[in-house]
């Protein structure tokens, strides 16, 4: 028996101390929370994304009646980058969400498990490292890359022969 232990690295940050870049993608994702539809839930999510060449793009949850036909936050925003610039690597997402107050979480979003995917589908794509910032009203979790928030990933390599 062998034990394998993985470890992740998570730097964390007040608001304050994030430089005016990030404060202003986390704005612009934490503005997004106010976009989101969430009449089922009512937990509000906002994503945004910086892309390569600086321009930020940002989505929100969409539910729908029919459960599983809604999308996160993570997922619209993503997605909608990919659509509209292909040729643009993301360079860093961040989250924010609030709860059904209204008042944005304490502890840092937690993505789920298929956003988690989808990011590391995207961080792949383009060869590039794509840096996460969950926001927290206690603390902002920043992650280097996609590799942090998914230990022993799948991806397209594992399918090689
Ligand atoms: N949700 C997101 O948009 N992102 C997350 O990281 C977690 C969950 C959404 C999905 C659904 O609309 C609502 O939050 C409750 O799960």
């Amino acid at each position: 028996m062998k034990d394998l232990n993985i470890e992740i690295a998570i730097k964390i940050y007040t608001y304050d101390e994030l430089t005016t870049a990030d404060q202003a993608l986390m704005d612009a994702a934490c503005e997004a929370t106010r976009r989101s539809y969430a009449p089922y839930s009512h937990f509000s999510v906002g994503a945004a994304a910086r892309l390569a060449n600086g321009t930020v793009v940002s989505g929100s949850n969409q539910e729908n009646a029919a459960y599983p036909s809604g999308l996160c936050a993570e997922r619209t925003t993503l997605f909608y980058a990919n659509s509209q610039y292909p040729d643009q690597a993301v360079e860093t997402l961040a989250v924010a969400a609030r709860n059904e107050r209204g008042e944005f979480l304490e502890e840092p979003i937690p993505p789920c498990g298929a956003c988690r995917q989808v990011m590391l589908e995207t961080q792949t794509r383009y060869n590039r490292p794509m840096r996460i910032l969950l926001y927290g009203t206690k603390g902002i979790y920043e992650m280097k890359s996609v590799g942090a928030l998914l230990p022993l990933s799948f991806d397209a390599s594992a399918m090689e022969v």
